[in-house]
């Protein structure tokens, strides 16, 4: 693995996230791998489950780390091609990503969606530009379109608690208060069409996600046929796709106690940050069947398990 920028990196997406589980009964075993190693942290956006479960991952394997903020502790970086640097951006990511790779060992980058571009985001111009000019492993701690971090810690939870072989995950569209990006979703949906599982897709007509994510789903409009035997129940807002970017409200979609009677005692999943009483009733969220903490927690030991395999690439 050179780099872990999607699923498409993972050959083995199921062992992948066993092995990740198995790291978390010794976490600290292997800190002489990482031994005089650097990992740099960039974020374009805020966080922070990434921001720490990266950190801590680095920590296990005795990874140094080096946390950038850009516009904050780092300049304000241009990203365009021939801009005049005239505005506020005071240095090219041209030169700032080889310098950065100058220091590093490994990068990782966190760069949101613009979100009023389809075609403009699906470049992923920023998580291109680290992986083609930093001459470095580079980890993806969110892009314009993935977030696979987050889908290999949701995976090692599905598996912890799976009630059976084969359980039913459904991905509920839930409100929120903005248009928000769709990456969560893309990635959950790549790796649930590649894991042992039955997946279906529910959201409000209008609402579809991009095919090349989701092909191999049923989707199901019916959020109450959808939750029907499910195990578990993973809520996430996403803007319209077709529409791009564009805004939909739909308050009667929010996840609660009612609806997830309709399951087979599912569990109550969501990546976090969560709007309560938006998205989630409070009485889901603190419920005996949610398990977003725990899936939280999970994110250190999938990047644990991202890292450990790119460290090989530096011997
Ligand atoms: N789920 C997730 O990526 O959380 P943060 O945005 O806080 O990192």
């Amino acid at each position: 693995m050179n780099n872990f920028l999607s699923l498409d990196d993972v050959s083995d997406p199921m062992a992948f996230a066993r092995e990740a589980i198995e790291l978390k009964k010794n976490p600290l075993a292997d800190m002489h791998l990482g031994r005089g190693k650097m990992l740099g942290m960039v974020f374009f956006n805020s966080s922070l489950r990434t921001r720490m479960s990266v950190q801590k991952a680095a920590f296990n394997l005795g990874i140094q780390t080096m946390v950038l903020n850009v516009g904050g502790d780092l300049w304000t970086l241009e990203t365009q091609d021939g801009a005049v640097m005239n505005g506020k951006a005071a240095e090219h990511i041209k030169e700032a990503v080889p310098v950065m790779a100058n220091y590093c060992d490994i990068l990782a980058v966190r760069c949101f969606p613009g979100l009023e571009n389809r075609d403009i985001d699906s470049e992923e111009k920023i998580l291109t530009a680290f992986a083609t000019k930093s001459g470095k492993p580079v980890v993806n701690m969110e892009s314009a379109t993935l977030h696979p971090l987050q889908s290999l810690a949701d995976l090692i939870t599905i598996l912890e608690h799976q009630p059976k072989p084969r359980p039913k995950v459904v991905l509920s569209w839930a409100p929120h208060i903005k248009p928000l990006p769709h990456c969560v979703s893309n990635s959950f949906s790549q790796w649930m069409n590649k894991a042992d599982v039955e997946f279906v897709i529910t959201h409000p007509k209008g609402l579809e996600l991009g095919t090349k994510y989701t092909k191999g789903a049923v989707i199901e409009h019916d959020q109450r046929k959808a939750f029907e035997g499910a195990d578990f129940i993973y809520a996430k807002n996403w803007s319209s796709y077709n529409d791009y970017g564009k805004f939909m409200d739909a308050p009667e979609w929010i996840i609660d106690a009612e609806k997830m009677a309709w399951t087979n005692q599912a569990r109550f999943m969501h990546c976090l940050p969560v709007r309560r009483n938006v998205e989630v009733a409070d009485d889901v969220l603190d419920g005996p069947h949610s398990i977003v903490v725990k899936q939280a927690a999970n994110r250190e030991f999938a990047t644990q398990r991202v890292l450990k395999e790119l460290l090989k690439e530096l011997k």
